[in-house]
């Protein structure tokens, strides 16, 4: 479904309260962190950690993941190339809510694709859209196997599982690489949040 179709007759409505006057407030940019890479790669343990990283430097912030969103707002969703393109064109959107709220937005979505990363990269003001990805190989994050999905995945229990039977296209605009296969999650802190400063989105402390 696209809203595009079927919404008509709308009108945007101004706040008055400014993106700007909101990111006054915060002390930082309003900002995406696309986290991206193979179920298993360290994207919500990363994103956490960044997160408490930030709020500890006292910023506005929020993570989206997709196993929490998959229970709510995109719980009607499966994994066909279509349905995960529904999910990452609703998680677009909102990030873009929040980061109009000056809010730095963490999501951690295996967003397999090129094109849904290339579309909801240009929902964002230039700038905006920070994709990190995530780049544990397949072997180590099979090895891993968290939550035991690879396995029964390769039993052929699941179907479509990123990796195993549906692509995942590695990111090539990516503003950095962050290798979660080896590197300490401290080292990966601590480059993300580098990269924010380095943008100019949170100053130093
Ligand atoms: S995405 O491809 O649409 O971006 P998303 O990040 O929301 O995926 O959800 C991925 C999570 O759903 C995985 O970490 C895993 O726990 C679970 N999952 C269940 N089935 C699949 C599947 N077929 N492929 C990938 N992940 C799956």
């Amino acid at each position: 479904m696209n809203d595009a179709q079927v919404s008509s007759n709308v009108v945007w409505h101004n706040g008055q309260v400014s993106r700007e006057d909101k990111e006054a407030r915060n002390g930082h940019k309003g900002a995406v962190l696309w986290f991206t890479g193979l179920s298993g790669s360290g994207k919500s343990t990363l994103s956490h950690a960044v997160e408490h990283q930030l709020f500890q430097m006292g910023a506005q912030t929020t993570v989206l993941d997709g196993d929490n969103v998959r229970h709510g707002l995109c719980g009607d969703l499966g994994f066909s190339d279509i349905a995960r393109w529904e999910n990452i064109r609703r998680i677009g959107e909102v990030s873009k809510l929040f980061v109009d709220t000056g809010t730095i937005v963490l999501t951690a979505f295996i967003s397999p694709f090129q094109e849904d990363r290339r579309v909801v990269r240009a929902l964002h003001q230039r700038g905006d859209f920070i994709e990190v990805y995530c780049a544990a190989s397949l072997g180590k994050c099979e090895q891993r196997d968290v939550k035991g999905l690879y396995k029964r995945a390769r039993q052929g229990e699941i179907k479509d599982f990123t990796g195993v039977s549906s692509p995942y296209e590695t990111p090539e605009h990516a503003e950095i690489t962050v290798d979660t296969g080896e590197m300490t999650l401290e080292e990966s802190v601590t480059a993300v949040v580098n990269l924010l400063i380095e943008k100019g989105v949170i100053k130093h402390r």
